[in-house]
């Protein structure tokens, strides 16, 4: 038997000028903004990791029952032989439950935590030695076109796989934007993808501010990740984690908010904070199956089938391009 290993290509780089300029442009800004992709190192793919098993966060298991509950139906829906591009894919559990179903010819897992994707994809081959697998260590928060030449070619039905209710990082309108962006690479094939629903606020702020204080180390790392990108010199312990339900906009906001004044400094420019000002790190928007179905509507998809949890508290929606 031959045995593959992973083709990997690499187009996202964390040290380069423009990711500086998009931090340090974030900091300057008021008010001042972290960007959720800079979460991402690969000890944030952990700490996210952990956010998926605590009891608070429930986006995670409440989704996997919809896979596990109506993954067949799903398959049958999307038809085998595909080009599956899981977006996001970080360790790849949920693309390797749903592979035995959908049976793709390819794989393609996208992720800007390129190493940590590198790691997953080498032990999902082994689970799957036969299967064509491409990793893409990449940045799509701005778009989500794929490098020349992985769609294009033969009769390759591309299916976006876009799980997690990652799209409620986007505000409405860029989340059109995106998913429009997707549409026009997925001609002949759709997408599948999770979406968070609104739930009474005391749910939804316990899973982004959790008894254990996992979500509050995945905000603060982000400082982290502001050092080494920007060489800043952020001291996590003097800042507090923030959480809460924005009605008005349907999101969850995280904050970073400071325990005192500080000057922050990096090479060529610094920031004074004043105690209590707060960096918001990230949106989460929480979307009804209504104002989701439009949203997609919007961005040019044609219908949708769309499986709902019996709670009501998240759905996944399949839908040809
Ligand atoms: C990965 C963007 C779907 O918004 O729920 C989890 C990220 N942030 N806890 C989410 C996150 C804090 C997560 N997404």
């Amino acid at each position: 038997m031959t045995k593959r290993t992973p083709r990997f290509i690499r187009t996202h780089d964390v040290s380069s000028h423009d990711e500086r300029l998009a931090a340090i442009e974030g900091l300057m800004a008021k008010p001042p903004q972290g960007l959720p992709k800079h979460f991402y190192d690969r000890l944030g793919s952990h700490l996210f990791d952990a956010i998926t098993e605590l009891p608070e966060y429930y986006p995670t298991r409440t989704e996997a029952a919809l896979f596990a509950a109506h993954g067949a139906q799903m398959a049958r829906a999307i038809g085998g032989g595909s080009t599956f591009i899981d977006l996001g894919a970080g360790n790849c559990a949920k693309a390797a439950r749903l592979l035995p179903l959908l049976d793709p010819a390819r794989y393609i897992a996208v992720d800007i935590s390129a190493d940590y994707l590198q790691d997953a994809l080498r032990d999902l081959q082994r689970q799957h030695p036969a299967l064509d697998i491409v990793g893409v260590g990449m940045d799509f928060s701005r778009s989500p076109a794929l490098p020349a030449g992985l769609l294009g070619g033969d009769a390759s039905r591309p299916v976006f796989f876009y799980p997690g209710s990652s799209i409620g990082n986007f505000k409405p309108t860029q989340a059109e934007k995106f998913l429009a962006g997707i549409r026009a690479q997925a001609q002949g094939g759709g997408l599948l993808i999770g979406v968070d629903l609104v739930k009474p606020v005391n749910v939804l702020e316990a899973a982004y501010d959790d008894a254990l204080g996992v979500t509050a180390a995945f905000n603060l790392n982000l400082l982290r990740n502001l050092n080494r990108i920007i060489g800043a010199d952020f001291e996590p312990r003097q800042w507090r984690h923030v959480a809460l339900f924005n009605t008005v906009e349907s999101r969850i906001e995280m904050h970073l908010e400071a325990r005192e004044a500080m000057t922050v400094q990096w090479p060529g420019g610094e920031r004074r904070f004043d105690a209590g000002e707060r960096i918001h790190t990230e949106n989460s928007y929480k979307y009804s199956v209504a104002s989701f179905g439009e949203l997609l509507g919007r961005a040019g998809f044609r219908g949708h089938r769309v499986w709902t949890a019996p709670n009501e508290w998240f759905a996944v929606f399949w839908s040809e391009a």
